[in-house]
């Protein structure tokens, strides 16, 4: 292992120069995949601008049923047609998303804790390749906690899942889950979402924070970004509107859409900042109209 005494501060992250190794497939980090990751992967981001608003609507998986997700058999038909993915669990995707909406699916994969635990980030493998290959998942999404007491089985969750994503052509994406007693800052989120991605991930999924644009320059495949919390809408808006520019690949948004009194208005407005250049003005106006 390398000596960490005297470590130097990593400063050269050149955030104006954009990533060297990218002829020949338009997505970050993707050039050296095969034919059948490149086609998953075009299926989640849009080969146009590159980007993707994927609906995250796993949080049953740890939370059980939540505000705003009560009935996904009645919300989801409605936002599929704003949205590029939907991020959930096997369960939710086979009850409740009819499979003519063709949309393209981030499976989560594990699982193993609930909001009554202390300690969330000790999880397993819940779901099989070939499951995830059977349901036609374009990605398969593992929680990874890095610097909690869960790391090492998540880090071993997260490699078993990227090898057998790598022997059945699918992709994973390790979701930079942030403890309870962590802080948010620039500092943990280069660390994780560099680990993450040199653990052979194709996407990663992570939060805003302090010079995030420092966090994207230095993570070698596509950055997607969650929403978090609930905030008010034109707030939720900035938020995608300022990781955009600072280097994301696209949002993987849930309270922010569903929690809204309006998420089909919001799907449509993130998705204008996403892969329109919608600024955050441009973006409040469409929601207030489609929510009128
Ligand atoms: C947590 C997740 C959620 O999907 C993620 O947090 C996105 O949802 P929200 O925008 O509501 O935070 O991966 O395990």
């Amino acid at each position: 292992m390398a000596d960490l005494d005297g470590l130097k501060v990593s400063k050269d992250y050149h955030v104006d120069v954009p990533f060297a190794n990218q002829t020949g497939f338009f997505l970050k980090g993707s050039n050296s995949l095969d034919w059948g990751m490149k086609s998953h992967l075009s299926r989640i981001f849009n080969p146009k601008s590159g980007n993707t608003v994927m609906f995250a609507f796993d949080h049953g998986y740890f939370m059980g049923s939540t505000a705003g997700l009560e009935r996904l058999d009645l919300l989801l038909p409605q936002l599929a047609p704003y949205v590029d993915c939907f991020m959930g669990t096997r369960g939710a995707l086979r009850t409740c998303v009819p499979p003519e909406l063709v949309k393209s699916v981030a499976l989560r994969v594990t699982s193993g804790s609930s909001m009554l635990q202390e300690d969330l980030s000790h999880e397993v493998v819940a779901v099989d390749i070939e499951d995830a290959v059977r349901m036609n998942a374009d990605c398969m999404a593992v929680q990874t906690f890095i610097g909690a007491g869960g790391q090492l089985s998540s880090i071993d969750n997260l490699s078993r899942v990227i090898n057998a994503g790598i022997r059945y052509s699918v992709p994973t994406m390790g979701v930079c889950a942030v403890g309870k007693d962590m802080a948010r800052t620039d500092r943990f989120f280069k660390l994780a979402t560099r680990i993450i991605a040199e653990m052979g991930v194709q996407i990663v999924k992570s939060y805003d924070c302090e010079n995030f644009e420092e966090v994207a320059a230095a993570c070698p495949v596509p950055i997607v970004v969650a929403g978090g919390k609930k905030l008010p809408e034109k707030e939720a808006l900035e938020l995608a509107y300022g990781v955009m520019q600072k280097g994301a690949h696209g949002v993987d948004m849930g309270r922010n859409i569903f929690q809204s009194a309006h998420p089909v208005a919001m799907a449509k407005a993130v998705s204008k900042i996403v892969h329109d250049g919608y600024t955050v003005k441009e973006a409040w106006e469409l929601f207030q109209e489609e929510s009128r």
